[in-house]
């Protein structure tokens, strides 16, 4: 996929992207860990929620079709979601993007193979027990459409059925790289620390950090 806007052609030297996708189940803490990360290591953060969200605020015919389906704790079909996450990064100059809350199934993971010809670096997955990810969504109090119980535990089933398999289908590749998302923010940033600081390159001096996150 070309990340660039058509003007930025031949401008610039073709960058390598580097992608990194988040995952876990609905409240595990994909959000707040991603602002972290992003801050620290210097991506740009891009979630996918919050992009869906963007669009129903937009008023759009897609943006009512996408509220309907949010409500029902359903995914998005994944043409949408991933025509939305493409132009969203192709709006971006970066060559590190944190995709929070991707792919979420099998399509999901097809449809940005095709298009983009990418494969993620690696896949940071939170994983948190069921109970816990169920007091912090009913106590987050931001007025969400889908934080109430009955949608909270469609949620978990379309967690446990259709993004369990992607985690499987990447362990096979080798590029899980699980946490316990369970404990305490700082506690799950530690071990986040240690996966991100694996690779040289991800090391950004302070100076240089950079937080570009749609979401603040
Ligand atoms: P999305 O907005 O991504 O929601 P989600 O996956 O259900 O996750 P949340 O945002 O609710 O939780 P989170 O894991 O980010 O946790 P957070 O940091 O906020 O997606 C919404 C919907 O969009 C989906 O249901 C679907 O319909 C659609 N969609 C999205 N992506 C899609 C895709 N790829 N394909 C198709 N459809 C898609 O934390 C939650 C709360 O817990 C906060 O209050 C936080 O302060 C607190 N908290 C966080 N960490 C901790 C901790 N360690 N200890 C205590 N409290 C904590």
């Amino acid at each position: 996929m070309d990340l660039h806007k058509e003007g930025d052609r031949g401008s610039a030297k073709q960058k390598k992207v580097k992608i990194v996708f988040v995952i876990g189940g609905p409240g595990s803490g994909k959000g707040t860990q991603c602002k972290r990360i992003a801050q620290q290591f210097g991506y740009t953060h891009l979630s996918v929620g919050e992009i869906l969200r963007q669009e129903i605020s937009s008023g759009s015919e897609t943006g009512s079709m996408i509220q309907k389906i949010m409500k029902e704790g359903k995914l998005v079909p994944s043409d949408v979601t991933v025509r939305l996450l493409q132009q969203a990064m192709q709006g971006i100059n970066s060559d590190k993007f944190l995709i929070d809350g991707f792919p979420r199934n099998e399509e999901n993971v097809k449809a940005f193979e095709d298009l983009t010809k990418m494969e993620p670096e690696f896949v940071l997955y939170l994983d948190c027990p069921q109970d816990e990810m169920e007091k912090r969504l009913l106590s987050r109090n931001e007025g969400r459409e889908d934080d109430n119980i009955e949608t909270i535990r469609k949620r978990f089933k379309v967690f446990m059925e259709s993004t369990l398999p992607t985690i499987e289908y990447y362990e096979s590749k080798g590029k899980i790289r699980k946490v316990d998302a369970g404990k305490s923010v700082d506690e799950v940033f530690e071990s986040i620390k240690v996966i991100f600081s694996q690779g040289k390159d991800n090391k950004v001096p302070p100076s240089r950090h950079k937080c570009k996150c749609l979401i603040l």
